[in-house]
Order: structure tokens, then C-alpha cells, then sequence
């Protein structure tokens, strides 16, 4: 008797501590029809456009644009903030690179500096000043005049490559902070880079419960930098779509062996700039003017 009650009573607790839970389960819909436009917009000059596409009336707070690195003045790192009543969604958006030049000094300083991350762990210092910068260029005054006009709305955090990293670091930041419950933010981001060590990703793992990063079949940014180089590790939980998008799997671990770290080989940079079919950088330049699916 007393045998079959501690069985239950540790079961119970084992099911518990082992099971993923997610207080927001992924969707594909919500990836693709809403949060991929939010990630575009993001590299344009008027991001409402490409919002439009995704959402019925989203605000866009405010977008912020500042130098984010000392080697190339012309390197710009951005970000904005929105809200979505019909989605009860603040949105907390990244941009990825802007130029070759920026993906060739992002891939430099990467691999090689690092900084302490407040959550644990360490993460590339490219990415962490970046992030440092847009908020505190007014990303957080605006985040918190937002949170605090719609307390109960959900937290929508993405953003497609570098924008990815950011993304991830903004999450972290986040409910490490308490500025929002972990049951109440969503990050979902496109095609990231590996952004931090193991321990950065451990800590993750057990800080962000609704985290799910979007890999697309060859995409070569996902492998970037080397798995274990310099101690680089992916978080959870990577959703790994095929060619077409028309498929895909959710890994459950960090470094899941049967999602794109089983496709290393032939890696096409074409994958990385496509989403959902979509031209990621050719309508977000264009602010989305001209939406054409390619
Ligand atoms: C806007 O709202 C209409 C009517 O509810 C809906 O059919 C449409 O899908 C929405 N569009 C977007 C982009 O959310
Ligand atoms: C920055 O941009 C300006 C104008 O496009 C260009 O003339 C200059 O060479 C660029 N600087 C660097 C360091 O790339
Ligand atoms: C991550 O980096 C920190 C700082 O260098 C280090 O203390 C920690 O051991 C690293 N994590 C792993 C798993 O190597
Ligand atoms: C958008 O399409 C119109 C009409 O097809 C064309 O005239 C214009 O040049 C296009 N703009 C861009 C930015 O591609």
C-alpha cells in the first residue's frame, strides 16, 4: 500500500520535472502568417506596412536604430516594439544583418569575445551589446510603458537571423528581470545562430518554456558558430521545417540530432533568406511595397 503510494507520489513529481511544459504550444499558423511579417518589418524604415500583413491594426510603438558596432560605422543594429489588441500581443522585434560586411564582423566577434549573461553562462559580445544598445537606446521605456498599459497581454518576442540572437537575449532578459512571467512570453525566431555557451543554453531552458527556433532545411546561420566552438550551444526547442515548409519536427533537446543538425552538409545561405517562401530581405527593404511570393 504504502509501496504504491510513493510510487505515484514520485511518479507524479518525475512526470513533473521531466515533462516540457509550455504554457503556449507551438503553431505553425501563428509562425507563418503572423510573426514571420514582424520579423521582416523589421528590416525596413516603416515597419507598420509589413505588420500589416500579419496583423489587423498593430501599433507600432516605436522602432529604434542605432551604430552597433565600432569597426563599421555604417553597422546599424534595430529593433521595435508594437501592440496588437486583436491578438492581446505586445510584439518585441529584432533585425538581422544588413550587409555582407556586417555578417563578416558578426562572424569575427562572435566566435571570439564573449560576455557574462545575466540569466548565466556566456554569450557572444556582438550579440549582448547589441541587444544593451537597442534597449537601452529606448526599447526598455518603451517595453515598459507597454506592459504596463496591458498587463495581461501575452509577450511576442522574434526576430529572423541576428535578430534571432537578439531575440533570444531579449527573452532571457526579460523574465529573468520579472518584467513578464515565463508563461506569458512567446520567442519564436528564424533562422538563429548558435548565441551563447552551454551554460547560457541550460539556463534558458530552464528560464523560457515557450521557446521554439525555427530552422529551415539548409540554412547554413543555424550551424554558425560550430557547435562546441568556443562552447557555443543551441537552447530549445528547435522546429525544423523542410524545403518547402511544408513539414516539420520539434526537437526537444538542445542540440536535437534529428532536426538540422542531421543536415549539415550542402548548406544553402538561399534557405536562410527564405522563410515561409517568403523573400525575408527583398520585402523587408522594400517595406513590403511590394509583396510578392518568391
Ligand atoms: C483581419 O481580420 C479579418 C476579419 O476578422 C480576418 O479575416 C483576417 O485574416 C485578419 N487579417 C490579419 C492579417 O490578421
Ligand atoms: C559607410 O557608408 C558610406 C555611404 O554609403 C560610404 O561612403 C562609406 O564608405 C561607408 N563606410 C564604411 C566603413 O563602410
Ligand atoms: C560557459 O562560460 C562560462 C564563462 O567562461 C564558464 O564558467 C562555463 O563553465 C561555461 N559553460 C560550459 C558548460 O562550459
Ligand atoms: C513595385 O511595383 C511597382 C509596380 O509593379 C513598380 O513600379 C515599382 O518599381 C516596384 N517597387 C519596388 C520597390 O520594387
Amino acid at each position: 500500500m504504502f509501496d504504491l503510494l510513493y510510487f505515484l507520489v514520485f511518479s507524479v513529481i518525475f512526470i513533473q520535472i521531466s515533462s516540457t511544459q509550455k504554457s503556449i504550444p507551438y503553431s505553425d499558423q501563428l509562425a507563418r502568417q503572423k510573426l514571420i511579417y514582424a520579423a521582416i518589418a523589421s528590416y525596413g524604415t516603416v515597419p507598420d506596412y509589413c505588420m500589416n500583413l500579419g496583423f489587423n491594426n498593430s501599433k507600432i510603438r516605436r522602432q529604434i536604430t542605432v551604430p552597433c558596432d565600432t569597426v563599421d560605422p555604417n553597422d546599424t543594429c534595430s529593433g521595435f516594439t508594437a501592440v496588437s489588441d486583436e491578438e492581446s500581443a505586445i510584439l518585441v522585434v529584432f533585425r538581422g544583418t544588413t550587409s555582407d560586411e556586417q555578417l563578416a564582423i558578426e562572424g569575427i566577434e562572435t566566435v571570439e569575445k564573449q560576455m557574462p549573461w545575466i540569466s548565466g553562462g556566456v554569450v557572444s559580445e556582438y550579440f549582448g551589446d547589441a541587444f544593451y544598445k537597442i534597449w537601452n537606446s529606448g526599447m526598455k521605456d518603451d517595453f515598459n510603458y507597454l506592459i504596463s498599459k496591458h498587463p495581461n497581454y501575452q509577450v511576442w518576442v522574434t526576430g529572423h537571423s541576428l535578430g534571432g540572437a537578439l531575440a533570444s537575449l531579449a527573452s532571457s532578459y526579460l523574465v529573468f528581470n520579472h518584467l513578464t512571467p515565463s508563461e506569458n512570453l512567446l520567442l519564436v525566431t528564424f533562422g538563429q545562430p548558435r548565441t551563447g555557451n552551454l551554460t547560457y543554453a541550460q539556463n534558458f531552458d530552464l528560464l523560457i518554456e515557450n521557446s521554439y527556433r525555427i530552422t529551415h532545411s539548409h540554412d547554413p546561420v543555424p550551424h554558425l558558430p560550430g557547435k562546441g566552438h568556443h562552447g557555443y550551444w543551441h537552447h530549445k526547442s528547435e522546429v525544423y521545417y523542410n524545403e518547402k515548409m511544408t513539414g516539420w519536427e520539434i526537437c526537444e533537446e538542445d542540440e536535437g540530432q534529428k532536426c538540422s543538425n542531421a543536415n549539415a552538409v550542402d548548406l544553402d545561405f538561399q534557405d536562410h533568406l527564405h522563410y515561409f517562401n517568403l523573400d525575408i530581405l527583398t520585402l523587408g527593404y522594400s517595406n513590403c511595397q511590394n509583396s510578392t511570393i518568391s
